[in-house]
């Protein structure tokens, strides 16, 4: 299997979780769209009900154009399940990164109004130390943002303002904020820092998900491998 045949056969894998009558959260990326994907099938064709609270305006879209029913926080408080991508996954304790799709706030803001939270993901996401070869997302305000950058500056990181290649603009999430990607190496104690980063003024959240996944559905070339966290 390539990665992306690894992305959706972790996604399918976490599409049997979902039964008739469940609210459920819709992540962003490439592996949550195969998510999306299958539940769109497991809608036509099985007739499965369900309403879903997608994590950003891509996902809506998609599952929109599907025939996935929309639910919304104005009705619902609390979610069934949800099933979202990562960028690196830890090992036992299946804490994440997240955020270099960008979503990170839709996506913790429908984690934490979930009963479950499942991560789907290729073996590559899988590591022993969060944060090393890749930075934590941190959404800021715009306002300011120069300063908010100085302040995280102090918690170790080299900060750079998200700003994707040929454009001219800096990365806008869809709340409006910027995201600024923060090198700080391997992380000794990622839980720490996310309480530091979530008292730090300018941060509106950070891409620290932190005790808040319980199962993780990894990929490799053979086959998927159900992770508990421990
Ligand atoms: C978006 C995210 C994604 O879940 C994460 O970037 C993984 O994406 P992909 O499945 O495309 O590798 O956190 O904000």
């Amino acid at each position: 299997m390539n990665r992306d045949a690894q992305r959706r056969a972790a996604a399918e894998a976490a599409a049997k979780l979902v039964e008739n009558g469940m609210v459920v959260g819709l992540g962003t990326g490439s592996t949550a769209a195969h998510f999306i994907d299958a539940l769109i099938r497991r809608v036509r064709d099985e007739g499965l009900k369900i309403t879903a609270i997608p994590t950003s305006l891509r996902s809506d879209r998609q599952a929109r154009e599907g025939g996935i029913k929309m639910a919304s926080f104005a009705n619902v408080r609390q979610l069934d399940l949800t099933v979202d991508g990562a960028d690196q996954i830890m090992r036992g304790s299946l804490d994440l990164v997240k955020g270099l799709g960008g979503a990170l706030l839709r996506e913790k803001i429908v984690a934490a109004a979930s009963k479950r939270l499942v991560i789907i993901a290729d073996s590559s996401k899988l590591v022993d130390h969060l944060g090393g070869k890749i930075p934590v997302p941190v959404e800021v305000v715009k306002f300011g943002w120069e300063s908010t950058a100085t302040r995280i500056e102090k918690l170790g990181a080299t900060p750079v303002r998200r700003w994707p290649k040929d454009t001219d603009q800096p990365f806008q999430t869809d709340g409006g904020n910027y995201i600024l990607d923060c090198t700080f190496g391997a992380l000794d104690d990622p839980a720490g820092l996310e309480r530091a980063l979530s008292h730090t003024i300018g941060v509106v959240e950070s891409g620290l998900f932190i005790g808040m996944a319980d199962t993780a559905f990894v990929a490799n070339a053979t086959g998927v491998e159900k992770l508990t966290r421990l």
